[in-house]
C-alpha cells in the first residue's frame, strides 16, 4: 500500500497541523493512518460502533456495502454458491487461493481425520439444563476444548495454528450436533468418515440407533450452501471479537467461544432465529404485514423488522439473494416429494414483507434491504432443525471466518493486543468523603 498521499488535519483552535498518511488498498475505501494522531497531536478519534474505523488490515474477504458485493478471497460469494462447497470454501478463506485436487484431497482427510471429540466432553455437556439454549452450550464447550488442547499449542507457530484451526473446523458440527442430542435426550451419534461435511452434521443430528438413515441429498446441498454463505464476512461483531480476544494472546479455542457468544447476539447472528418468532407472529396475527412494518418504523417502539438493514449493505445483501431462491427451490421441492410443508406459508409471509418494506419509504430511505438472515431460517426449518439450533449454524459456518481471522492477526507484524481508548464524561477529581459525613 501506497503511503506517499496524505490528507492534512489542521487544529483550528491551535493552528498546530499534522499529516496524516492515507493507506490506498487493493480494492474499497482507502483508509487514513490515525496512528500518529494521539503522538503528535494530542486527540483520540471518536468512532463509536467503528462505522468509519479500519481496525486491520485483511486480505480474507472484500465487501462494497453500496453495491451488495462480497468476495472471498477475490471469488464473488454467486461463483462460489453456486461452484464450490464448504470445505472448499474453508480451504480458500484459510490459505487465499483455491485448492488444486491433491491439495483439497489432503485438506478434506484433515478434517475428516478430527470429527470425533475427547470422550470427557460428554460429561460436560450432562451439566447442562436440558432446556439450556444450544448457544449457551457451544460457548461453553468450545471454551472448554482449551483444556483439552491448550498446552499444545504453540500459537506463534503456523503449523500449530494451522492444527487448532483444522480441530475448530473439523469438532463444531459434532459439538453442535451433541447440544442438539443432549437438548432432546437423545444417545450422542458419531461421526461417519465416509459422508460429507454437511451430510455428517445432519447425520449426527437426526440418525437414531435403531434405524438406517440417509439425509435428504436436497438438504445437503442447502446447509452446505447456508454455510458457505455464512462463513465469513469481513470485520463483523463477532469476528473483532475473536480478533480483539486473540490479540491477547489467548488461546484460538477461547477466542472462538467469545465469538460465539457475540455472535448470539439478536442484532447479530441471533437475527435468524428471531425473524422465525417475528414470521410466525405475523402469520398468527392473520398476516396483518402493516402492523409490524408500522412499528418497525414507531421509534417509540424497540421492536425492528429482523432480517432487516446492516451496517455495510446498503443494498441487497448478496447472500440474502441466494438464500431466497434457494428457500423457493427447497419448498418447491418439499411440495414435489409431497412432504408436509407448512413453511410456504412462512415463506410467502416473508416475500410479502420484504416487498411492502421496498416501497416503504423508511425502509428505502434508510437503505434497509433483507439481510442473510432474513430467509435462511425457513430452509432451516424446513429440514427438521429447531429454533435454537439456528445460531449454532451459523457458528458452525463463521468458525472458518474466525480462524482464518485470528490466523492472519497473529502473524500481521503489525498486530497489537486491542486496547481502544475513551471520551471521557465522567467525574472530575474530588476527595472521598467519609460515610458519616455523606
Ligand atoms: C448479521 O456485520 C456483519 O457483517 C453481520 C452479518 C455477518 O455475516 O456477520 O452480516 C450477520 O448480523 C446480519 C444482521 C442481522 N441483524 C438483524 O437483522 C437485526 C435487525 N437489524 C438491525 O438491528 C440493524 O439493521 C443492524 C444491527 C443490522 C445494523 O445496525 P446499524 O448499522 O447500527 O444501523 P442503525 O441502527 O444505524 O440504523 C440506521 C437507521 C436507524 O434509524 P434512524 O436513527 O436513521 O431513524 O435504520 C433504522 C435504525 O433505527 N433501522 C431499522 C432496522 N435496522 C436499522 N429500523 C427498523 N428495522 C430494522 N431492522
Amino acid at each position: 500500500m501506497s503511503k506517499t498521499e496524505t490528507v492534512t488535519l489542521i487544529d483550528n483552535s491551535t493552528g498546530k497541523q499534522i499529516e496524516l498518511p492515507i493507506l490506498r488498498p487493493s480494492n474499497g475505501t482507502p483508509t487514513i493512518d490515525v496512528r500518529g494522531l494521539y503522538k503528535k497531536m494530542g486527540y483520540f478519534t471518536y468512532d463509536p460502533g467503528f462505522l468509519s474505523t479500519a481496525s486491520c488490515q485483511s486480505s480474507i474477504t472484500f465487501l462494497d456495502g453500496e453495491e451488495g458485493i462480497l468476495q472471498y478471497a477475490g471469488y464473488p460469494i454467486e461463483q462460489l454458491a453456486e461452484h464450490s462447497s464448504f470445505l472448499e470454501t474453508c480451504y480458500l478463506l484459510l490459505d487465499g487461493e483455491l485448492p488444486n485436487e491433491q491439495e483439497f484431497k489432503q485438506f478434506s482427510t484433515i478434517i475428516t481425520c478430527h470429527t470425533m471429540l475427547h470422550e470427557a466432553l460428554k460429561r460436560f455437556y450432562s451439566g447442562f439444563r436440558r432446556d439450556g439454549h444450544p448457544m449457551a452450550i457451544m460457548v461453553g464447550v468450545v471454551g472448554a476444548l482449551s483444556a483439552f488442547y491448550h498446552d499444545e499449542i504453540n500459537i506463534h507457530d503456523p503449523q500449530d495454528r494451522m492444527i487448532a484451526a483444522h480441530q475448530l473446523i473439523a469438532k463444531m458440527p459434532t459439538i453442535a450436533a451433541w447440544s442438539y442430542r443432549y437438548a432432546n435426550g437423545l444417545p450422542f451419534t458419531y461421526p461417519d468418515n465416509n459422508l460429507s461435511y454437511a451430510e455428517n452434521f445432519l447425520q449426527m443430528m437426526f440418525s437414531m440407533p435403531t434405524e438406517p438413515y440417509k439425509a435428504d441429498p436436497f438438504y445437503v446441498k442447502a446447509l452446505d450452501l447456508i454455510m458457505i454463505l455464512h462463513a465469513d464476512h469481513e470485520q463483523n461483531a463477532s469476528t473483532s471479537t475473536v480478533r480483539l480476544t486473540g490479540s491477547s494472546e489467548a488461546n484460538p479455542f477461547a477466542a472462538v467461544s467469545a465469538g460465539i457468544a457475540s455472535l448470539w447476539g439478536p442484532a447479530h447472528g441471533g437475527a435468524n432465529e428471531s425473524v422465525i418468532r417475528m414470521l410466525v407472529d405475523i402469520v398468527e396475527s392473520d398476516n396483518d404485514v402493516q402492523y409490524y412494518i408500522d412499528r418497525a418504523k414507531d421509534k417509540s417502539d424497540r421492536f425492528r423488522l429482523m432480517g432487516f438493514g446492516h451496517r455495510i449493505y446498503k443494498n441487497y445483501d448478496p447472500r440474502a439473494r441466494i438464500i431466497r431462491k434457494t428457500c423457493h427451490d427447497l419448498l418447491e421441492h418439499l411440495n414435489k416429494e409431497g412432504k408436509d410443508n407448512e413453511y410456504q406459508e412462512l415463506f410467502d409471509t416473508a416475500m410479502e414483507l420484504e416487498r411492502i418494506a421496498l416501497k416503504d419509504d423508511y425502509f428505502v430511505s434508510r437503505n434497509l434491504y433483507p439481510n442473510v438472515d432474513f430467509y435462511s431460517g425457513i430452509i432451516l426449518l424446513a429440514m427438521g432443525i429447531p429454533l435454537n439450533m439456528f445460531t449454532v449454524i451459523f457458528a458452525m459456518s463463521r468458525t472458518v471466518g474466525w480462524i482464518s481471522h485470528w490466523n492472519e492477526m497473529i502473524q500481521d507484524p503489525e498486530s497489537r493486543i486491542g486496547r481502544p481508548r475513551q471520551l471521557y464524561n465522567g467525574a472530575l477529581p474530588r476527595d472521598y468523603v467519609p460515610l458519616n459525613k455523606r
